[in-house]
């Protein structure tokens, strides 16, 4: 078996792929990354020198790179690379469009033309957009994005739905809530705030930090879409939770207490344009259809991520530092600038 794993150096493709490669050590996985700012080979540090994995440096908006490192009849493209952060799209969009949307649809050809038996798209729950209080985004409620970020995931969707449809290609899309765990860059919400937390500097609450997330930890959500991949139903979607509704105010201060630093480093900011106060996912289709259930209690994963962090500051300082994107050129003997 080989599967194709894009955007496998960053957070959430990394402990994927972690986890794949542990579970299925006789198989062969390939990890095509562009290598952005938040492709970060450090997190895939443990996987140096196991013959079933393989690093290709590409970008999924060139076909011919892709056409060159897709196996012919690989079992499943698992497409995790995008650009992830809200905050940065609505600075600038254009690399969303161009990653999130020409990228996927990129992909989708060339997989087509290779003949991939699956294609697992991981999309974010915040396609649906703000979910008003005692109501919960379903697999087939309507689509309504608010940030650019969100509307070049759901474009995404559609252009894989189209791919199902048209050419009969098997494709399944998850949908999942916030994660947060190890190995996540520090201009998220819970990485930034213990980075802050541990320096004594100012965490930045936008507006009246009353926003509502689904907080769910990332070897739970990966777990669940391992279980996707290998039993999900070909052209469904599938939505990821962690049951954890939780605003922003709360889980800060939660947060706070597990490392005994003072709420007076919460700080009130300008509130992002366009916030989204609630997102909240209806996940009883994953528990009945495939029997996932998230394992981590917030507080527990919580007190996990903090530990590591802890205990991991340097890979945080060379996050911050940039010391990171040396890491290509140690391993594989080339400058990341230059491929
Ligand atoms: P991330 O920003 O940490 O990592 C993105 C990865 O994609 C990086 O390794 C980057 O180098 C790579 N990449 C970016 N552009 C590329 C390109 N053109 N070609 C090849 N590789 C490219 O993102 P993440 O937080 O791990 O999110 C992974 C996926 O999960 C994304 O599709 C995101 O939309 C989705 N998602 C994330 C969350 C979350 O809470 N982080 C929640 C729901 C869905
Ligand atoms: O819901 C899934 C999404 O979760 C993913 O699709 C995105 O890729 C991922 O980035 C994440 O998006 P959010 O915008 O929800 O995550 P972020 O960590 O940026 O922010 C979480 C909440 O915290 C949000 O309401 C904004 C707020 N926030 C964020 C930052 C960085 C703050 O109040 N202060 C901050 O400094």
């Amino acid at each position: 078996m080989t599967i194709f794993v894009t955007g496998g150096a960053g957070f959430i493709g990394s402990e994927f792929v972690r986890q794949w490669v542990e579970a299925h050590p006789g198989e062969s996985l390939i990890n095509f990354d562009k290598l952005t700012y938040a492709g970060n080979l450090e997190n895939l540090a443990s996987l140096d020198g196991r013959p079933s994995y393989r690093m290709i440096r590409g970008d999924i908006c060139d076909a011919t790179a892709l056409a060159e490192a897709l196996p012919e009849a690989c079992d499943a493209v698992v497409h995790f690379a995008a650009e992830s952060h809200v905050d940065r799209s609505i600075l600038s969009a254009a690399e969303f469009v161009t990653t999130n949307v020409l990228g996927t649809q990129v992909l989708l050809d060339v997989a087509r033309a290779k003949r991939v038996k699956r294609f697992l798209h991981i999309s974010t729950d915040e396609v649906g957009g703000d979910i008003p209080a005692g109501q919960f985004f379903r697999e087939d409620s309507p689509l309504a994005p608010s940030s650019p970020y969100a509307a070049s995931k759901a474009a995404a969707e559609h252009l894989v739905r189209a791919a199902a449809r048209t050419f009969g290609m098997d494709t399944i899309v998850t949908r999942t809530s916030n994660n947060y765990g190890p190995f996540q860059f520090p201009e998220k919400l819970i990485p930034l705030a213990i980075s802050n937390a541990f320096g004594g500097r100012p965490i930045p609450v936008y507006g009246d930090g009353l926003q509502v997330r689904d907080w769910v930890h990332v070897a739970d959500n990966c777990r669940a879409l391992r279980m996707v991949l290998e039993n999900g139903r070909p052209g469904e979607t599938y939505h990821i939770g962690g049951g954890n509704l939780c605003a922003n105010l709360d889980l800060l201060r939660l947060l706070l207490r597990i490392m005994d630093k003072p709420e007076s480093l919460l700080t009130y900011v300008t509130d992002r344009l366009g916030h989204d106060r609630r997102y909240a996912v209806d996940c009883s289709k994953i528990r009945r259809e495939l029997g996932w259930e998230p394992a981590i209690p917030l507080e527990q994963g919580l007190r996990m991520t903090v530990d590591w962090y802890r205990t991991n500051h340097e890979w945080t300082s060379h996050a911050t530092s940039g010391e990171y994107r040396t890491y290509y050129e140690r391993v594989y003997g080339k400058d990341v600038a230059h491929g």
